[in-house]
C-alpha cells in the first residue's frame, strides 16, 4: 500500500460527513494536495466568472452542477492547464485527496480515463454518518471567509463568536446550508453519489470509516487506512 504522502485518494460521503474537515487535516500533516470541487466552485462564484454564475443556481438549490462543467474543471486541474498562476496540476504531485469529486458515475468514469497506471487511485474512503446527524452539522457549520477553516457553533466553536481562531477572519454561513437546500443535497447524495460505493467496492479500493465519532478518532482511523 502507498505511504500517505503518495496516496491518491477520493473522500466520498454525504454532505456534512466531515470530508473537508479531515481532508484539510490529512493534507496539512502529510503534504498531500487537497482538491475540493465545492471550494473551487465557491471561488468561481466569488470571482463572478461565467462558470461561477452558472454554478451558483445549482449550488444554492442543493443540486449537482452538470457533469460536463465539473469534469472539464477537474480535468484542467489534474493536468495543470487551468492554473494561470503557475501552479502545477495534480499529476505533478506525488499524492492528493479529491474531496467532493467524483459524485456521479459519469464523473467516476471520466476520472478513470484521466488517471491510469502510475496515477491510478490508491484509496477511496467512504465517510459513514447516519443522516440524522448531518442536519445539525450543516446548519451549525461556519467557515472562515479568509483562510477557509471549518468551524461548528457547538462541535468546534471559536473562542470569539464569528471570528476565526486561526487567522482572525470573519466566519460566514454557506448559502446552501439552509434546511431546504440540505434536504435536497441529501436526496441527491442518495440517488446519484451513493451508487459510487458499489463502483469502487468492485474495484477493490473502497474503505469505510465510521465518521460518526469525534474528529480526532476519525482522523486516527483515516491515517491507518492511508498507510
Ligand atoms: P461541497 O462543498 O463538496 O459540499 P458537500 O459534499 O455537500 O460537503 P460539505 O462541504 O457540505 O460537507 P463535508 O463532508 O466537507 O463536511 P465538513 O467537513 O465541512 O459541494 C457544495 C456544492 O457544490 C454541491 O451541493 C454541488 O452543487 C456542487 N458540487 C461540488 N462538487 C461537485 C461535483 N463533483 N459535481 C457536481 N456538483 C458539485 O463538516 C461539516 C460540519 O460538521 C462542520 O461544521 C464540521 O466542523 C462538523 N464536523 C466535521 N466532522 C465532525 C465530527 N466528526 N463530529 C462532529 N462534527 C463534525
Amino acid at each position: 500500500m502507498a505511504s500517505s504522502s503518495q496516496a491518491r485518494c477520493v473522500f466520498l460521503g454525504a454532505p456534512g460527513a466531515g470530508k473537508g474537515t479531515q481532508a484539510k487535516r490529512v493534507a496539512e500533516g502529510s503534504g498531500l494536495t487537497h482538491l475540493s470541487t465545492g471550494d473551487l466552485l465557491r471561488e468561481e462564484v466569488k470571482s463572478g466568472s461565467e462558470l461561477g454564475v452558472e454554478a451558483k443556481g445549482y449550488m444554492d438549490a442543493g443540486k449537482l452542477v452538470p457533469d460536463q462543467l465539473i469534469i472539464d474543471m477537474v480535468k484542467a486541474r489534474i493536468t495543470g492547464e487551468a492554473t494561470a498562476n503557475g501552479e502545477s496540476g495534480l499529476l505533478a504531485s506525488s499524492g492528493w485527496i479529491l474531496d467532493g469529486f467524483p459524485r456521479t458515475l459519469p464523473q467516476a468514469e471520466a476520472l478513470d480515463t484521466n488517471l491510469s497506471g502510475d496515477n491510478a487511485l490508491t484509496h477511496v474512503i467512504s465517510f459513514a454518518v447516519p443522516e440524522v446527524a448531518l442536519m445539525g452539522r450543516l446548519t451549525g457549520r461556519r467557515t472562515c471567509s479568509k483562510c477557509g477553516a471549518i468551524w461548528h457553533i457547538e462541535h468546534k466553536p471559536t473562542s470569539k463568536e464569528g471570528v476565526c481562531d486561526q487567522c482572525g477572519g470573519e466566519l460566514t454561513q454557506r448559502s446552501d446550508d439552509r434546511e431546504e437546500a440540505i434536504g435536497k443535497r441529501l436526496e441527491v447524495y442518495r440517488s446519484q453519489t451513493a451508487p459510487l460505493l458499489a463502483y469502487y467496492s468492485d474495484r477493490g479500493v473502497l474503505k469505510e470509516v465510521d465518521a460518526n465519532r469525534s474528529p480526532d478518532v476519525v482522523f486516527q482511523e483515516l491515517l491507518t487506512h492511508m498507510q
